[in-house]
């Protein structure tokens, strides 16, 4: 039903598209149908015959020190795992991750700040420091093919405002209500993200989603061969498959 599929069952583009959400307080970003070009990005399996983008996490580390979880809370299922859901603004782990999540957290950035709960239960932490890197440790989300990433504190930190005369930063982390580790905007902000249906794989890398993004002008190979499966002789026209929107929606915290 998408645009894309349609898009893509009569070869206008491959089966693949990308986001560039602006970090910055005024949203906006980048809609790619078709391939890129970027040569950073790196790519984790796909769950296969899923509803949604679901992909495999298989441990996460503080301060580069894996956190000891049972292997037992990573594993794949029905209803069960982690998805990348552009519709989510926040990130939410389920209690067996988020539990010793947080816990590190708070011990590594103990000696500069003072860990409060909000008034709507989140994690929050009270500190003077204003460079956040100096303050609380650097996390990785380690996937399937060996690929992590690798979030500043100020990818997963929100603003919290003043809290006793104090400023306040809290966990953009949630506790998850249902099985489903979900990773939202707040992750996936300032990347550039790939959604490669026909390679069954996701992938990211580090962006400035201000700067152009290169495009693939032509039909991909892999494509050429997909899609004479699907279409018989359909002929393909030299055309520029990168098709590149701005967005005018902001995404709010
Ligand atoms: C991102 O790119 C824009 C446009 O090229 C530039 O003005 C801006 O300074 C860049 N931001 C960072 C953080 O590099
Ligand atoms: C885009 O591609 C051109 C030509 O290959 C290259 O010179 C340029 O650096 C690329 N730009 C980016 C942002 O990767």
């Amino acid at each position: 039903m998408s645009v894309l599929s349609q898009l893509s069952s009569q070869g206008m583009t491959p089966s693949v598209f990308s986001h560039c959400l602006k970090g910055d307080d005024y949203g906006g970003g980048i809609l790619i149908l078709g391939d890129i070009l970027e040569p950073s990005i790196v790519y984790t399996p796909l769950v296969p015959k899923r509803p949604y983008y679901a992909i495999y996490l298989q441990s996460i580390a503080v301060n580069g020190k894996i956190l000891p979880i049972d292997p037992a809370a990573f594993k794949v299922s029905r209803g069960r795992g982690t998805v990348v859901d552009s519709g989510t603004t926040l990130a939410y782990l389920i209690e067996e991750l988020y539990e010793p999540f947080i816990r590190a957290i708070t011990l590594a950035s103990s000696k500069h700040v003072t860990p409060v709960v909000s008034t709507s239960g989140n994690q929050c932490y009270r500190t003077s420091i204003s460079n956040l890197a100096e303050a609380f440790p650097s996390v990785s989300l380690n996937f399937a093919g060996g690929v992590s990433m690798v979030l500043k504190p100020r990818e997963y930190l929100i603003d919290g405002g003043y809290y006793n005369g104090l400023p306040s930063w809290c966990m953009g982390f949630l506790k998850a209500h249902k099985r489903l580790n979900i990773l939202g905007d707040l992750l996936l902000r300032d990347k550039i993200v790939v959604y490669d249906i026909v390679g069954q794989q996701l992938g990211w890398a580090n962006f400035n989603c201000s700067s152009p993004i290169n495009v693939s002008v032509g039909i991909h190979e892999r494509q050429r061969s997909d899609s004479s499966l699907l279409g018989g002789d359909m002929k393909f026209q030299h055309l520029a498959t990168g098709v590149a929107a701005l967005l005018s929606l902001n995404w709010v915290l």
